[in-house]
C-alpha cells in the first residue's frame, strides 16, 4: 500500500494538460524497485513521461511510445525547464512500434506502463447533478477526451464503446509487451477500477486475466492511495456508489523457462550485496 500524495513537481501545470499523468516520483520508487541502475526500462503507453521521469531521476534508461505528439512535445519541454536528461520518446501506435522493436532483437529489464481505463476519459461526469437509477443522466459526458483511444471507435458514441474493445486492444498490447521484455522480469501496470452504469467494474480483475492470457504470471498488486483526493457523497437518498481515491499497481513478471543455476543465483547475490554497499540502496530487488 501507498497511502500518499506526491506535491506538485516537474511542471505539474503542463502535465496536467493530459490528464491520466502520474507522479514522476512514484514511477521513480517503482523503477528502482524493480531494476538496477542502468538498466533499459519500457513504457509503451508513455502519455506526457511520468515513467520517463522517474528514468532519469533514477539512472536507469527509458523508451516510451506515444501516439499523441502534443504529450511528447509537452514531455520534452518538462524535461527542458527542469533541465532533466531525456530519455527516448518514440512516436506511433504501440503494437508497429513494438513490433519494430521485437525485429531490431531490443529487449527491456522492466515494463512500467499505465493504460487508458477503459471510458474513463469518457465518462459521464455529474457536476453536481443528480439522477435516479434508471433515469437519464442529468450530467454532461466528456466529449472531447484528453486521452487518446485505442481504435478507430474514437469518434463513437459512448455506449459503442464496447468493453471487449477495450481488452482486445490490451491484449494486442501486452502480448507484444511479453516479446520484448527479458526473462525473469516484471512488468507493472497501473490500473484503476471504475462505477459506470450502474455497476462497478473490476478492471484491475480484467487486466490480470489479460495479461495472463498472454504469458505473465501475476505475483501481486500494490495499492497506491492518493491521500489528496477528495471522498465524494453520491448516490444520495436511492443507492450506494463507492467514491474512489485509489488506484492498483498490478505487478506481473515474465517467468525464466530455466531456474538460475547455483552459481548464478550466488553471483547475483554478491553482485546486489556489492551495489548496496557501495549505493546504499536497500530496497531494490534481490534477484532470485
Ligand atoms: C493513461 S495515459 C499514460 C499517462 C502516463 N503515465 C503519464 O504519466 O503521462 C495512456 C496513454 O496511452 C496513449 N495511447 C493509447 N493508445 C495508444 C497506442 N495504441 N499506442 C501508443 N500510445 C497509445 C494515450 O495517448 C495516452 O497518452
Amino acid at each position: 500500500m501507498i497511502p500518499r500524495n506526491f506535491p506538485p513537481s516537474f511542471q505539474l501545470s503542463l502535465r496536467n494538460k493530459h490528464g491520466g499523468q502520474k507522479p514522476p516520483e512514484l514511477c521513480e520508487m517503482l523503477v528502482r524497485t524493480f531494476t538496477k541502475e542502468n538498466e533499459h526500462v519500457l513504457d509503451p503507453l508513455a502519455g506526457v513521461g511520468g515513467t520517463l521521469l522517474g528514468c532519469s531521476l533514477s539512472g536507469r534508461k527509458g523508451t516510451g511510445i506515444e501516439m499523441n505528439q502534443e504529450w511528447i512535445d509537452i514531455y520534452h519541454q518538462v524535461c527542458d525547464l527542469e533541465s532533466v536528461p531525456t530519455q527516448e520518446m518514440r512516436h506511433g501506435d504501440a503494437r508497429e512500434v513494438l513490433d519494430d522493436l521485437a525485429k531490431s532483437k531490443t529487449r527491456f529489464d522492466y515494463i512500467l506502463t499505465d493504460v487508458p481505463y477503459w471510458k474513463m476519459d469518457r465518462v459521464e461526469k455529474s457536476r453536481g447533478t443528480f439522477k435516479k437509477v434508471g433515469e437519464d443522466a442529468k450530467g454532461v459526458f466528456s466529449d472531447k477526451s484528453k486521452l487518446s483511444p485505442f481504435n478507430n471507435t474514437a469518434t463513437a458514441p459512448l455506449e459503442s464503446l464496447g468493453k471487449d474493445a477495450w481488452k482486445r486492444s490490451m491484449k494486442e498490447i501486452f502480448e507484444r509487451c511479453f516479446k520484448v521484455l527479458e526473462p525473469g522480469r516484471y512488468c507493472c501496470v497501473f490500473i484503476g477500477n471504475m462505477y459506470h452504469g450502474g455497476k462497478y467494474h473490476l478492471l484491475n480483475a480484467d487486466i490480470a486475466g489479460i495479461l495472463a492470457d498472454v504469458g505473465f504470471t501475476l505475483k501481486g498488486e500494490i495499492v497506491w492511495y492518493d491521500v489528496s483526493n477528495n471522498l465524494h457523497l453520491y448516490g444520495i437518498n436511492y443507492s450506494w456508489i463507492p467514491s474512489i481515491v485509489h488506484q492498483f499497481i498490478m505487478v506481473f513478471r515474465k517467468e525464466r523457462k530455466k531456474k538460475l543455476t547455483k552459481e548464478e543465483r550466488n553471483g547475483i547475490e554478491k553482485a546486489n550485496i556489492n551495489r548496496i554497499k557501495t549505493s546504499g540502496m536497500r530496497h531494490e530487488i534481490i534477484d532470485s
